[in-house]
């Protein structure tokens, strides 16, 4: 049995067809909202489950219940918020009842109820969501960015926007049927914003080996200058998937979403999301979802024990790393030598390598993995 969905039901609110024409012919009328890449990826989530139960934006009781409790005011967990900001201007061309169209490119991706428009206390938000308040944090940045002013409401999602990815996408829907035709009991899920080494790869076989199913599930979106670009991810993985995983062991399919590196929260939401995608388990390693030094290395573990009630169970990993003495791949629990034989997997240390065009060193990335890499002009996302 693939899991339940988060909160019971799995949420639709995707415009229907005939609607949708309706509403771009008569769209003069309403009031429009321009939407940036995180708000619009958060839509388009909303819209086919994977935030299941929510249905729109979040009001200023559930965001105040979601900063300071983790949770939903019906008690069920949520660690991340998910909001709609805009600015003075925009506040004054909208009011409470409105329908407004959202905007994203010049392309109606949405409609909003606008149910709510409230003002909200940014350094607290920060502080709850992020652990600080350094804008150097790429997410308490981007919060520092944001409108002073949030809009709740629900929301109906119209699929407009090609991104190119198409091909590469399975809704929840999609998901479950998908798990079940394949007579996957149980599954195991994996977040990713990263090119896969040879950690990623253990942790996911480590925890292939008590599953019926691995479900890689990267994330395509928004990212921080460095990070690997989306196709580049894809195809490093599609390599790696054909040449070293089981066929019909692995499903591969991508999530639109902008990542918040808000380490342990982040960590709870990567799971909600999973388990709405039908996943039963899902995958925690070192520093999931972290950035710099704001969390501890298995802080983001650690938060889920306090919740019991999840819904889908996490599998943890202590840091895999290569051991000279144990000739491969190992991690502090199995390995009995000393940290000197240990060639620990550095991201920056691919990075490096990769820019300079060289395979990085066979302990860490496979070379079929970094070939694909540098069969690309620029990798990274500048
Ligand atoms: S993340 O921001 O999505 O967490 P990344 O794509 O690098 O970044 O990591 C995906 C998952 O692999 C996370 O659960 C992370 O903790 C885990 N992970 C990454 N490297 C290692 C490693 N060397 N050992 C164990 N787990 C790892």
């Amino acid at each position: 049995m693939v899991s339940r969905p988060h909160g019971g039901r799995l949420v639709k609110r995707v415009l229907p067809r005939d609607r949708m024409e309706d509403i771009l012919r008569d769209s003069r009328g309403l009031p429009q909202l321009d939407v940036d890449d995180t708000i619009y990826r958060d839509l388009e989530n909303i819209g086919y489950g994977v935030y299941s139960p929510l249905t729109g934006f979040l009001d200023s009781v559930e965001l105040e219940s979601v900063l300071y409790t983790m949770r939903l005011s019906n008690d069920l967990p949520w660690t991340i918020p998910i909001v709609l900001d805009i600015d003075e201007e925009a506040r004054r061309s909208i009011g409470i009842g409105d329908t407004v169209l959202l905007m994203y490119g010049g392309q109606p991706v949405g409609l909003l109820m606008v149910e709510e428009v409230y003002r909200y206390d940014k350094g607290l938000y920060a502080e709850k969501v992020f652990k600080t308040t350094d804008p150097a944090h790429p997410g308490v940045a981007r919060v520092m960015s944001m409108g002073d002013y949030l809009v709740g409401g629900s929301v109906e999602y119209i699929p407009m926007v090609r991104d190119g990815y198409e091909d590469y996408f399975l809704t929840p829907r999609e998901t479950r049927v998908l798990f079940r035709e394949r007579g996957w009991e149980t599954v195991v899920a994996f977040q990713t914003r990263n090119v896969p080494h040879l950690g990623h790869e253990y942790v996911q076989k480590t925890a292939l080996t008590f599953v019926d199913g691995l479900f890689i599930n990267p994330v395509i979106g928004r990212k921080k200058r460095g990070d690997f670009r989306d196709e580049v991810i894809l195809e490093a993985y599609k390599t790696l998937i054909n040449r070293f995983y089981p066929r019909g062991s692995v499903v591969m399919s991508i999530v639109r979403y902008a990542m918040r590196y808000a380490g342990p929260r982040e960590a709870i939401h990567h799971a909600i999301m999973r388990k709405n995608f039908g996943a039963t388990h899902f995958i925690v390693g070192r520093d999931h979802a972290g950035v710099g030094n704001y969390y501890g290395r298995y802080e983001a573990q650690e938060i889920f024990s306090e919740f019991p009630d999840l819904g889908i169970t996490p599998l943890f990993f202590r840091e895999f790393f290569y051991c000279r003495g144990c000739g491969g791949m190992s991690n502090e629990k199995i390995c009995p030598h000393d940290r000197d034989l240990r060639i620990y997997i550095s991201g920056t240390k691919i990075r490096e390598s990769l820019s300079r065009g060289i395979v990085p060193p066979g302990e860490m990335m496979r070379r079929e993995v970094a070939e694909t890499i540098l069969s690309f002009d620029n990798p990274f996302v500048d």
